[in-house]
């Protein structure tokens, strides 16, 4: 495998192959673990990775690299494995997840920073020696028109630690996923989310044009165009497909290595069948594929609930997920394949 990080970048989005994201902070795999009532244990929290780190129908078909947590880029199997070796033998890449969290903004309620850029250089270095080619930085925006949130100095400062992440990766010949999540979970409409997408886009390629990263070398994990879900709307494929690719249009560079969507807090079917929507009415300037962390684990969440014994069901859960994705970055899905499993 080419070392460039413009091949390291196509491979992440080539031939439908997409992101599984694994990479969820203790805190928040605790929560998951909560609702199949498995206590959240390193132990734990390894069997659950290795079982899909070794379900490798799904992950030598479909998934081209996974962004893992720093505690599991450090784990090893329970046969000894390194999982990043479990990982690299499928043929995907590993990538790990490199920000410190969002954290409030100081004076601006509502708003938040991600943190994590003191040490990265560093951090980097390390991370790539374990095996990491791709790395990811989620920045997040929240929508609340009333209380005058996202603020651009939110918007700003956001983008400009994406910027300053995505050089020091390429510095590190680590190929930088910036995500800059403009969240589902308002009371908002869909155009609302379509200008606030918007405006973070456009701040976003600038800083990272002044920052000099190498838009070949990069990945964007956006949201998609969708209505809040506290709006009670849920927007069709169709409408969701329209308004993301024109956003895209106007903000994204055709020069960027490529496109991998978050999940967001969409149902599993609706991340597939809006993936699916959106790949449908191309050709587009770029590939866009999944880097999903809840639309492909949760189906094999509930199939495996910490039993050894539910191993086999919660690898076919995901394969399947895995395998819908995969057809929906082609624009071949059907939701007729979705009853067929
Ligand atoms: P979701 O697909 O669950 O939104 O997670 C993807 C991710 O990595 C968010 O940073």
């Amino acid at each position: 495998m080419s070392e460039r990080l413009e091949d390291i970048a196509a491979a992440m989005v080539a031939n439908g192959k997409g992101l599984l994201a694994a990479d969820e902070s203790s805190g928040t795999i605790k929560k998951r673990f909560d609702v199949i009532g498995v206590e959240s244990t390193p132990d734990s929290r390894r069997d659950y990775r290795e079982m899909m780190f070794r379900a490798s129908d799904a992950m030598t078909k479909y998934i081209s690299g996974v962004i893992l947590y720093d505690e599991t880029i450090h784990q090893k199997a329970a046969d000894g494995t390194p999982l990043v070796d479990i990982i690299k033998a499928s043929g995907a890449l590993p990538g790990i997840k490199v920000d410190a969290g969002a954290k409030p903004l100081a004076g601006f309620p509502g708003d938040t920073i991600t943190e994590g850029l003191d040490g990265l250089r560093e951090r980097l270095a390390d991370y790539y020696k374990l095996g990491a080619r791709f790395a990811k930085w989620r920045a997040v925006i929240d929508i609340d028109v009333a209380k005058g949130v996202p603020s651009a100095t939110s918007i700003g400062s956001n983008a400009h630690a994406l910027a300053r992440y995505a050089a020091l990766c390429q510095e590190a010949g680590i190929v930088p996923i910036v995500e800059p999540e403009v969240l589902m979970d308002g009371a908002h409409d869909i155009d609302t989310c379509y200008e606030i997408s918007k405006a973070t886009l456009t701040k976003l390629y600038t800083e990272l044009y002044a920052a000099r990263v190498v838009l070949e070398g990069t990945i964007l994990k956006p949201n998609m165009v969708l209505s809040g879900k506290k709006s009670g709307k849920v927007s069709s494929p169709d409408e969701v497909a329209e308004k993301t690719i024109k956003l895209f249009r106007e903000t994204v560079p055709a020069a960027i290595g490529g496109i991998a969507f978050l999940s967001g807090g969409q149902t599993d079917e609706q991340a597939t069948a809006n993936l699916n929507a959106i790949n449908a009415i191309g050709p587009h300037p770029w590939k866009l594929t999944f880097s999903y962390g809840r639309a492909l684990q949760a189906a094999p969440q509930k199939a495996w609930s910490g039993k050894p014994a539910n191993v086999a069901a919660a690898q076919a859960a995901f394969a399947h997920r895995a395998h819908m994705n995969h057809l929906a970055a082609l624009g071949q899905w059907q939701p007729t394949l979705e009853q067929a499993a």
